[in-house]
């Protein structure tokens, strides 16, 4: 679903700066959506680990780029959010994670790790203690000389937040600690967790009194204690395992894990009934298959079995490898299955049009969570596994992930159930959705698409920020924050409403004076901007269309081929008819492949589009193309430029090219004619010396692109 989740291929190093605008620009919207989920409806669609390599992504790339960091950067107002509203706590003691194993295997290797390393031999015993791990939040409260000082949460390990005031209304937490063995100081660690049927009657109470409801127990209880108002946090029950400690300064209570747990519940704090002390590997699976299977039963949500080593000696000896204790690990549970209904499937539209199908499921709890929406992927996964509307299915979940349709259970399938036909119009806007043909592989995408990019409102402000964008109409003032207060408003909805903005002044002044505060010099600022882009060079024209597949390279293949807008929509209808000599004139552009000119044929073949374009035309002037120097030393070179560049922008280096009849290519290969080298290049240049492609600096540039003149 996400575009941008998993590895990526160009290392931040690499990106040029246009290509780390497009996809910052992209990531700040995804990880700004992501967010809204979580914190505002605490409803992640995907996992914590997927949205951190993509806040890890941002970031890098704001590093790199710091003119590409916006006032308002989700990577400082998501990141700061906490920070505005809590003071950080610096851990003296790292908080730190558990390694995971999924199955006996696994967890007897961990046994075996253990004794190898502390090289026990067979008959010296070892004990371990065997507890559930539960899914909440982890908590650092420090007491000095017996009395809460500080409650952190764990943050990043390092630095945690200051919840002391939210901690304080927590009644299961001791606000003093009584005994002749409490240390001067002593952090005690735990987890702040909510009951399942506390969660059940705070959703109940949350939407009754219409706010958002909570995913899960867990998000409920982070949502809870994170609260700038503690009344808030107090009002919601919360709850607290003490299993762990981190600074001690005096006497420690006991010289085992499990001595200390003990000396937690002597002094107040609630401790697990589930922990065991285990003699062998044997004893702590058979633990572990115990607590499985109370699981379900359980009043709190827990995810595995924690297995720690009860001598602290050999802790210490055992220590660390980086961020888990070599003495520690989780043994997870499988992921939760459970059966039900399928009511009916819906299709969601993404922002770039893609329907993706969501199973509507008759609610059913799955792991403590009631499950009502599940992924179904897309179209060739319901095929394959041939779900049809009224199956019993099998759903599982895995840790806070959306949760996935296994397959139908035949058994149940009523006799008339009908395979999925699977939608081959927008639900949104009712244009054509097709899914296109990858050119490498031949093979169909797997993402079917709605082809009406201008009109279907789903893409509407993504497709309007797009079209006033720097590469396309460029328009000053007009900003993505700007669009989506038109969008709001009802002023701009489709492209062409930019362009009678002032002619609906009067009406659109009023909403920006009520609603965004703009004064009316501000307003005539954008006006005039607005009438500077109505001459607008053509293949900005076309890039701002916004049709699939077409870049800015295609666009400007595109502008010199047809020189005109209407000159490019005749040939592309009449290729969309099915007419095979206007496609094959499509295709004749070099560079211009099938998926291109099918795209450009979908995109005009779509009535509501031919509107817009209409309409548009009648507001601005596209210009053709400068002529392009056919004959010239460089006509037809493939160019890349490299290093810092000390007399031109890297736009402006590649216009020139293009005029001049190159192409620019951002990396160097065998079929590179000429390298322009800046200061500072590196690999590039080291690839040019290995495929023996021609060097020159910015100056012989110039020289040679007959611009000469000091620099
Ligand atoms: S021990 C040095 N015990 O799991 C190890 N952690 O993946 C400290 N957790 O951040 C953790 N139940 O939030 C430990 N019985 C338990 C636990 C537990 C839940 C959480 C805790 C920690 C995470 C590590």
């Amino acid at each position: 679903m996400s575009s941008h989740s998993g590895p990526r291929a160009v290392p931040v190093a690499e990106l040029t700066p246009l290509e780390a605008r497009l996809e910052h620009d992209a990531l700040a919207r995804e990880v700004a959506a992501h967010d809204v989920r979580y914190h505002g409806e605490d409803a992640p669609i995907i996992s914590d680990a997927d949205y951190d390599a993509l806040r890890r992504r941002l970031e890098e790339i704001e590093t790199a780029f710091p003119e590409l960091k916006r006032p308002e950067s989700v990577v400082e107002k998501v990141g700061a959010k906490p920070s505005e509203k809590f003071a950080k706590v610096r851990h003296r003691v790292p908080m730190l994670s558990l390694a995971n194993v999924f199955s006996d295997e696994e967890a007897t290797e961990f046994v075996d790790r253990v004794r190898r390393f502390l090289d026990l031999p067979a008959e010296r015993p070892l004990a371990f203690t065997a507890e559930p791990k539960i899914d909440g939040l982890s908590c650092s409260l420090r007491y000095e000389r017996g009395r809460l000082v500080v409650a952190a949460t764990r943050g990043d390990g390092e630095e945690g937040e200051d919840v002391t005031v939210n901690v304080r209304t927590i009644a299961e937490i001791p606000q003093v600690l009584n005994g002749p063995d409490v240390p001067d100081v002593i952090e005690v660690r735990g987890e702040i967790y909510m009951r399942k049927d506390d969660f059940a009657a705070l959703n109940a109470r949350q939407e009754a009194a219409g706010k958002p409801v909570f995913a899960n127990p867990r998000n409920a209880a982070a949502g809870s204690l994170r609260q700038l108002d503690p009344a808030i946090t107090a009002s919601r029950p919360l709850r607290f395992f003490a299993y762990a400690w981190g600074e001690i300064v005096g006497e420690r209570p006991a010289d085992t894990q499990s001595g200390m747990v003990e000396a937690f519940a002597r002094w107040g704090f609630p401790t697990n009934p589930l922990m065991r002390r285990c003699g062998s590997a044997e004893e702590m699976l058979a633990h572990y298959r115990a607590v499985e299977e109370q699981r379900a039963g359980l009043p709190y949500d827990i995810d595995g079995v924690v297995y720690k080593v009860d001598d602290l000696d050999l802790q210490r000896r055992l220590g660390f490898i980086s961020r888990s204790p070599r003495w520690a690990t989780a043994h997870k549970f499988p992921a939760e299955k459970a059966t039900t209904l399928l009511l009916g499937i819906d299709i969601q539209v993404g922002r770039t049009g893609s329907l993706t199908p969501v199973a509507r499921l008759q609610p059913v709890t799955v792991g403590g969570v009631v499950v009502t929406n599940a992924t179904l992927h897309n179209e060739d996964e319901i095929a394959r596994k041939d779900v049809r509307i009224g199956d019993t299915v099998t759903v599982q979940r895995a840790g806070d992930v959306i949760p996935q349709i296994l397959g139908p259970v035949i058994e149940k399938r009523p006799a008339d159930a009908q395979p999925y036909a699977f939608p081959t119009l927008c639900p949104a806007c009712g244009s054509h959705a097709v899914r296109e043909i990858d050119p490498k592989t031949g093979k169909e995408d797997v993402v079917r698409r709605c082809t009406g990019g201008l009109v279907c409102p789903a893409q509407a402000v993504e497709r309007l920020k797009h079209f006033a964008s720097r590469n396309a109409f460029d328009i000053e003032g007009l900003g993505d924050k700007q669009i989506e207060a038109f969008h709001r408003d009802g002023l701009v909805t489709r492209p062409q409403d930019v362009f009678t903005l002032a002619v609906r002044d009067a009406r659109a002044l009023k909403k920006l004076k009520d609603r965004e505060g703009w004064g009316a010099t501000s307003a005539a600022n954008l006006f005039a901007a607005i009438d500077a882009r109505r001459n607008v060079a053509l293949h900005r024209f076309i890039f701002a269309l916004g049709i699939r597949h077409v870049g800015e390279t295609t666009a400007k293949l595109l502008a010199r081929r047809f020189e005109s807008a209407e000159a490019l929509r005749d040939v592309a209808v009449r290729a969309a008819g099915g007419d095979a000599e206007a496609l094959a004139d499509l295709t004749s552009i070099e560079g211009v492949g099938p998926v291109v000119a099918e795209a450009v044929a979908d995109f005009f073949g779509e009535a509501h589009n031919l509107e817009v374009l209409a309409e548009l035309l009648a507001e601005v002037t596209p210009e053709p193309p400068e002529a392009v120097v056919s004959e010239g030393e460089f006509s037809g070179k493939t160019i890349v430029f490299t290093g810092a560049l000390e007399r031109m922008s890297r736009d402006e280096a590649k216009a020139m090219a293009e005029r001049l009849g190159a192409k620019v290519s951002g990396s160097v290969s065998k079929k590179t004619d000429l390298v322009v080298a800046g200061p500072g290049a590196g690999s590039k240049l080291a690839d040019a010396k290995k495929h023996g492609v021609a060097v020159i600096d910015e100056d012989e540039w110039f020289r040679r692109a007959g611009v000469g003149g000091a620099a």
